[in-house]
């Protein structure tokens, strides 16, 4: 497994890489988990060779961020990845990224105007624009992203379809700990309390799950219950419990067809995200 960490040479390589075959990309910002090596997995089965990036990104963190918190180790990622016969890790440092006179940004209007497009501002023009500049270095036929950050795949799918890139994007189901949690980079910020109440997350999406399935109509009432259910975790504070439509990810009071049942809810410095697709 090869690690580059300029973008010339990555430049280089890819265009070597893409006569001898297909090329898969997955983007991450490290700090791998099951989760991660799924995307990897994913992106193996389709085409002939893999490249991971690992780049916390900065332009994608909010002040109030955990940008120089997020969890950073580069040595057990690499194992990782060696370990799932990933061909190529991109590794840049920010510099390489981002230059001091650095002035371009790309921006998805619309998608990105709730959920945590409202809780954290100019994320998405952060996450566009690294995902921009890694699609020009590593040019890949087919990209991976999970659905645990299911508002930033359907931007990302909205921005690939926008700008005419030539890539095919595949979203992978978010990998579960045994008992309902989603994995994240961000759950090793959690206590070992809080590690206990974050189940409260997957058993709420699912109570909002059954009521829709069951019958429920009413968005305001599914809301409340999901609520409720996590307030039964004392350490829960609640950002945003939000149901929206799957194609303009605008909130509905009525749910007709598919919707978006998403949450984030901090467990103490953790800010953690999940979400389900339900059909009504
Ligand atoms: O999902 C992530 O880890 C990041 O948002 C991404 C896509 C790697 C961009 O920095």
């Amino acid at each position: 497994m090869k690690v580059v960490r300029t973008i010339g040479e990555m430049q280089r390589l890819t265009t070597r890489l893409r006569q001898e075959g297909s090329l898969g990309f997955v983007p991450t910002m490290g700090a791998l988990h099951e989760g991660h090596l799924e995307l990897v997995r994913a992106a193996k089965r389709r085409c002939d060779r893999v490249v991971v990036s690992v780049f916390v990104n900065p332009i994608q963190f909010g002040p109030k961020d955990d940008y120089h918190a997020y969890p950073r180790d580069f040595k057990r990622d690499r194992l990782l990845l060696a370990r799932v016969a990933t061909d190529v890790v991109f590794y840049p440092d920010v510099r390489e990224m981002y230059p001091d006179d650095y002035a371009t940004y790309v921006e998805v209007e619309g998608l990105t105007k709730y959920l945590c497009g409202r809780s954290r501002p100019g994320h998405f023009r952060g996450v566009t624009t690294v995902v921009t500049k890694l699609f020009n270095i590593v040019k890949p036929d087919v990209a991976v992203f999970g659905q645990k950050d299911a508002q930033q795949a359907f931007v990302i799918k909205r921005m690939v379809r926008d700008l005419n890139f030539p890539v095919d994007i595949v979203i992978v189901p978010t990998v579960r700990e045994p008992d309902g949690l989603a994995m994240s980079s961000r759950n090793v910020y959690l206590t070992q309390e809080e590690r206990r109440q974050a189940t409260v997350l997957y058993q709420s999406l699912r109570e909002g799950e059954a009521m829709i399935k069951s019958g429920e109509r009413d968005a305001r009432r599914v809301k409340q219950a999901l609520r409720r259910l996590i307030r039964t975790a004392p350490l829960a504070q609640i950002d945003y419990v939000e149901i929206v439509d799957t194609s303009r990810l605008h909130p509905v009071k009525t749910i007709k067809g598919e919707v978006l049942i998403a949450l984030a809810v901090y467990f103490g410095r953790a800010r953690l995200i999940d979400n389900l697709i339900v059909r009504g």
